[in-house]
């Protein structure tokens, strides 16, 4: 099947994702669809990303005419149909298994069957997500990282089930975005977030035992390691929820004991404290 170029992105989700994927395909010259669920959603995301190029236009980066010119690309919508027309749509909802499943069927039902359906998982099984679609042929993880304007990395994650010209399409579209691509198999975690956050939930337990202060421990890994922020940053910037479902993904596939989420992250998501987006997780903002 021959991929058309993309001209249109749709994006489901209007997270700390979706509005940073958002701002990103905007700036490399896309329009820009948002599918989110309320009204409240969907201002919301317009307000961050025009608050973010705002910031650009401060910095001497983006002349204001053209951050006007940029936002009139972004359309937001609480209607799935209304992506309709996007060759690409990604999905960037809560990182839940159950939810992701029951949009990609939604999105089914609405995309033309050539059109891509990528899913920016974090850890999540993308050809579990393919299968429950029509087209498992055309569905693929392209993962951006957080902050998606300023992380060059985009993962592209290729299941069973994916046809070389979705990969192919996958690829040319991170690449327009400006973004260093890499492809990795459907295994648990990718490449960055299988060996990262081990690392992190250790860092979670460290803690717990006694061995050094959360402070103390984000210092030592930024000056032992020339970090570019500690684990409990980190943590706190990634959403702990976010967070805890990835670590409980990871631990689910190695069936080790030693990769159950630390009991301080579970605890923290249980209250409500998810990290920067709620005010408040490891530190208070
Ligand atoms: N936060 C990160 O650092 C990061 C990095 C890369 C990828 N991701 C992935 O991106 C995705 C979104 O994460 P985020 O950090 O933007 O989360 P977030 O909490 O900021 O946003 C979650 C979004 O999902 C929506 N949502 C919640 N429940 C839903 C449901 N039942 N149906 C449809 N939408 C629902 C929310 O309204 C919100 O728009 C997840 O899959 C996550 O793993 C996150």
């Amino acid at each position: 099947m021959s991929s058309p170029r993309v001209s249109s992105l749709g994006i489901a989700g209007s997270g700390i994702m979706a509005a940073g994927i958002a701002e990103v395909a905007l700036l490399a010259g896309f329009d820009v669809v948002v599918r989110s669920r309320s009204e409240r959603g969907a201002v919301d995301l317009e307000a961050q990303v025009s608050k973010s190029l705002g910031k650009r236009v401060e910095r001497g980066k983006l002349e204001s005419p053209v951050r006007d010119a940029v936002l009139q690309r972004l359309t937001t919508t609480t209607t799935l149909g209304d992506l309709s027309h996007c060759s690409i749509v990604i999905e960037s909802v809560v990182e839940n298994n159950e939810q992701k499943v029951l949009l990609l069927r939604e999105l089914d039902e609405v995309m033309p069957a050539e059109s891509i359906i990528a899913t920016n998982t974090s850890t999540l099984s993308v050809s579990d997500l393919a299968l429950a679609t029509s087209r498992p042929d055309r569905v693929c993880g392209i993962h951006f990282f957080n902050p998606a304007t300023t992380m060059p990395l985009v993962e592209v994650i290729r299941p069973v089930t994916a046809s070389q010209s979705t990969i192919d399409a996958a690829l040319a579209f991170v690449s327009s975005c400006g973004k260093d691509a890499v492809l990795v198999r459907d295994d648990p975690g990718f490449i960055v977030n299988a060996l990262l956050f081990p690392y992190l939930n250790n860092a979670i337990k460290m803690m717990e035992r006694g061995t050094a202060s959360i402070d103390d421990i984000d210092t030592a890994m930024k000056g032992g390691c020339n970090f570019p922020m500690g684990p409990f940053a980190l943590l706190d910037l990634v959403g702990l929820d976010t967070s805890l479902s990835i670590i409980e993904t990871l631990h689910a596939a190695s069936d080790n004991d030693a990769d159950r989420p630390a009991e301080s992250l579970v605890r923290l998501v249980a209250e409500g404290h998810l990290g920067r987006k709620t005010g408040r997780g490891f530190r208070t903002y």
